[in-house]
């Protein structure tokens, strides 16, 4: 079912939301196995409104929302300046709401995204990680036109998560 909604620049307004969508998700994707003590220190210092608003002041980094009926449902966040070899714009984060999944809002904010990378380099080329066990988003990213790059690794309390580095350039 085509859900309704609207893609749009974040405002400072919106970082509660944003926080609290941010955490849940990353839970939801990444604490299949329950909340360690590492996760849950992990998750409230990262996913804080006052770390989103700064993020959405930050000139280096785009956020754009989507919302349905006014609620929020996703959110991807745009990193300028930040390489893979020739590739100079990171998503580093692509995060939608578990109930609006499979409703295309993750494929729109991302060619929104990449609408925005044309406008700023000429062309629509971006890169990202992404944990080399979330085999649903790497499926997504590559049916999406994205292909590895070799990986990268996330530290977390002490343990190296592997990432694959996936990039798109057309
Ligand atoms: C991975 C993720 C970003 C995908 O977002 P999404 O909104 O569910 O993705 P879409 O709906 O655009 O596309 C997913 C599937 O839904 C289907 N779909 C797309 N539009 C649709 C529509 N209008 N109606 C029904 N299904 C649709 C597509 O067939 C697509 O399948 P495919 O990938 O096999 O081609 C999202 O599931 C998510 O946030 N996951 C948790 C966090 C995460 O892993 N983020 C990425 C880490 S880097």
């Amino acid at each position: 079912m085509e859900a309704t909604h609207l893609i749009r620049t974040a405002r400072p307004e919106d970082s509660a939301r944003i926080a609290v969508l941010g955490a849940n998700v990353w839970v939801h994707t990444y604490a299949a196995a329950g909340v360690s003590e590492v996760i849950a220190q992990y998750v409230l210092a990262t996913f804080t409104p006052e770390k989103i608003q700064t993020l959405v002041n930050d000139l280096g980094a785009v956020v754009l929302v989507a919302e349905a009926e006014g609620n929020l449902a996703g959110y991807i966040v745009m990193r300028f300046d930040s390489y893979h070899t020739d590739v100079p714009i990171e998503i580093e984060t692509l995060y939608i709401h578990a109930s609006f999944s499979g409703r295309g809002i993750g494929s729109a904010l991302l060619a929104h995204a990449r609408g925005i990378a044309e406008a700023r380099t000429g062309n629509r080329a971006i890169w990202l990680i992404v944990n080399s066990q979330n085999e649903k988003a790497i499926s997504f990213y590559r049916s999406r036109g994205l292909t590895q790059e070799g990986v990268a690794y996330f530290a977390l309390g002490g343990i190296k998560h592997e990432n694959k580095v996936m990039v798109a350039r057309d």
